[in-house]
């Protein structure tokens, strides 16, 4: 030791070095609390991006239910068998509908003509399950009974269910099928028996099984993947899908409301965004509405947190904006959603929630003015929304945007204007390489503490470039992310949310990659990245403890990182300590501050050798925590860190 002391004064060795020739100790103080951690600390940013929702957390099955795609028929195909004579004609009642399209179906020979939908890239079909079809007919003639039926890729049938159309008015038919078989490639087809002109619409394939069991509703895979992280927050709708490419195609949340079937269908801005992943059959039937998302907050114990258009189209698109004097109709939708949310059933927006099912309150607390804005003309209408808002609601919490980057021109600019108007919180992305990640451990420590709070809104390690389509969700950018969080953790006094971003990708129907949550059309997985965004939620605690590596903030030396906080309702200590490093280190953790600790510390270690290694659907858990427990030697634990490992500790304290 005096060797090294000697070495150290010399200045022949830094305190790294010092490290590596000593095992590292990480010295706890439970009774010294830093802050409290905020229930919103860790949350979920959900967007409509990857086919997240239509095509994914929405579970309808049919792409282009009622024809008002682009191309009306897209999605749809003509069967016939033997020349059977049938033909299809789109109409359109006129533009004061939110949905003017349906079909009408002149059926001339009595058997062999039909469509069938193919679905979002095939309909996922369980073996046993139930499917709800419906549609609305009318019969204009003749005498015609539908034969609805799933089939497999090899076009052999798995389900099959009648029904006969009667009466010249509108009418909702509803029929189940059961599936023989399971099929990921399923498509939906419905042959006309008998002949006469048929009018449909709004034809509809649901499994039963939804997340708890709501006809229409979500898929239960994914929203159970969510309701796992026990996500402090929901941010939604978006991201860029808020702000549309233009104006006209912008998230107006009025417009998800309500009835679904009368919910005007848009196209998503994703569609066409990038050229080398192309979806042109990407729209929006918004089936999945502000009350669902108002919902799935609820249901998954998160705040709401919806973002709102604040007059401006994506400035990497159109850019377009609404001149500040004409931004009222923009600010009163955000005085209205307050009161749809939180509003009495007499008020003319909370009796909207209350008929559509949810006479309490959602206790809306916090709302975002506009996503991913930028420069002087989002300041101007920034501005008019918060004095309209707070006037009203003071209580409100506005988020605010820091535009796209973590530092530099556009980030200056915005960054001391907001402070300088006290704002509530500011959001900051970072879409970054995993060793910027790394390298910004300590990135809040010096933030001032009296300003306003900081979001981090959407983050993802890029292991090649943003956005890039060569992009992994391997372990590499998961572990930088935990390294990268226990900053954000050690900060909560300043950092109160913080979001991975994009949520969802349908394997076949992504547009934009890395991405929390895989899935298909019969499977889903988290990446690693799920699980380090699960291991943090999941072990929030309350408050933030003092936490040292050798008397420093553990940020880095040796390529380690810590973070601890206690829990006073469970009375835990719970240590989280990331080894970026390739070697393992022998380490201990000194737990001071209490009284007395249980005799074992429950361990979950999420690791791997190979940084590039990812999870896939046939190895869904790949990388995903593995439990252990290690006995304590008074208030001292003997830990072992894997190379490239990442562990959250907890003990009771006594
Ligand atoms: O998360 C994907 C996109 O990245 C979001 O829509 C946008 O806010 C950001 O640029």
């Amino acid at each position: 030791m005096k060797t090294i002391v000697s070495l150290l004064a010399a200045g022949c060795l830094s305190t790294g070095q010092l490290l590596a020739q000593t095992n590292p100790v990480f010295t706890v103080n439970a009774a010294q609390i830093k802050t409290p951690v905020q229930k919103t600390m860790w949350g979920i940013f959900f967007e409509d991006i990857n086919f997240g929702a239509d095509g994914g957390i929405y579970a309808e099955l049919v792409k282009n239910r009622s024809f008002e795609f682009a191309a009306p028929l897209m999605g749809w195909k003509e069967l016939r068998q033997n020349n059977a004579n049938g033909s299809i004609l789109i109409n359109n009642r006129g533009e004061q509908l939110n949905n003017p399209r349906f079909a009408r179906f002149t059926v001339r020979s009595a058997a062999g003509y039909g469509i069938s939908n193919e679905g979002f890239r095939g309909m996922g079909i369980k073996q046993g399950e139930g499917y709800d079809f419906s549609l609305q007919a009318r019969v204009v003639e003749g005498n015609v009974t539908l034969r609805v039926e799933l089939v497999n890729a090899a076009n052999e049938k798995i389900a099959s269910t009648s029904l006969p159309l009667s009466g010249k008015d509108w009418k909702k038919y509803t029929g189940t099928l059961t599936a023989s078989a399971t099929e990921a490639k399923a498509k939906l087809n419905i042959w006309f028996e008998g002949t006469g002109i048929i009018d449909a619409d709004i034809i509809s394939l649901f499994p039963q099984k939804t997340w708890k069991n709501r006809p229409g509703g979500l898929r239960a895979d994914l929203v159970q993947l969510l309701a796992d992280m026990k996500p402090g927050f929901l941010r939604f709708p978006g991201g860029c899908i808020v702000e549309g490419r233009e104006l006209a195609t912008r998230y107006q949340w009025k417009k998800t409301i309500g009835a679904v079937d009368d919910r005007e269908v848009i196209v998503n801005r994703w569609n066409t965004e990038f050229r080398h992943k192309l979806t042109p059959d990407y729209f929006q039937s918004f089936g999945l509405g502000f009350y669902e998302y108002f919902l799935l907050s609820e249901d998954i114990g998160a705040e709401p947190l919806p973002i709102l258009n604040c007059g401006m189209a994506c400035q990497f698109n159109s850019s377009e904006v609404v001149p500040a004097e004409e931004l009222d109709p923009y600010i009163q939708d955000a005085l209205d959603l307050i009161e749809f949310a939180n509003g009495t059933t007499d008020s003319k927006w909370g009796k909207v929630r209350a008929a559509m099912g949810h006479p309490a309150p959602f206790n809306l607390k916090l709302m975002g003015v506009g996503n991913e804005q930028w420069g002087e003309q989002y300041v101007e209408r920034y501005k008019l929304f918060a004095k309209a808002i707070k006037a009203k609601y003071p209580e409100v919490k506005l988020v605010s945007s820091l535009g796209p980057n973590p530092n530099g021109e556009l980030f200056d600019y915005l960054d001391p204007v907001l402070r300088g108007l006290k704002a509530d919180i500011l959001d900051e992305h970072y879409y970054r390489a995993p060793d910027w990640f790394l390298n910004q451990a300590k990135r809040y420590d010096n933030y001032d503490r009296n300003g306003p709070k900081i979001f981090a809104g959407e983050y993802a390690a890029q292991s090649k470039a943003i956005a890039s389509a060569e992009n992994s969700n391997n372990w590499q950018c998961a572990l930088s992310e935990a390294a990268f969080m226990t900053g954000l953790e050690r900060n909560a006094d300043v950092v109160h949310m913080a979001s991975y971003a994009p949520l969802f990708a349908h394997a076949e129907g992504w547009q934009w990659t890395p991405d929390l949550i895989w899935f298909n059309n019969l499977q889903s997985y988290g990446t690693p990245n799920y699980y380090v965004q699960k291991m943090y939620s999941a072990n929030r605690g309350t408050h933030v403890v003092s936490t040292t590596l050798n008397n420093e903030t553990a940020a880095g030396q040796i390529g380690l990182y810590a973070n601890a906080v206690i829990d006073t309702v469970s009375k835990e200590v719970i240590v989280k300590i990331v080894n970026t490093s390739a070697t393992p280190q022998t380490s201990e953790v000194v737990i001071n501050g209490v009284k007395k600790l249980d005799k074992s510390a429950a361990i979950e270690v999420l690791k791997s050798g190979d940084l590039q290694l990812a999870n896939t659907f046939a190895r869904p858990a790949g990388i995903s925590p593995q439990q252990q427990t290690i006995a304590l030697k008074g208030k001292k634990l003997p830990v072992t860190l894997a190379p490239y490992s990442f562990q959250v500790i907890r003990v009771k304290m006594l």
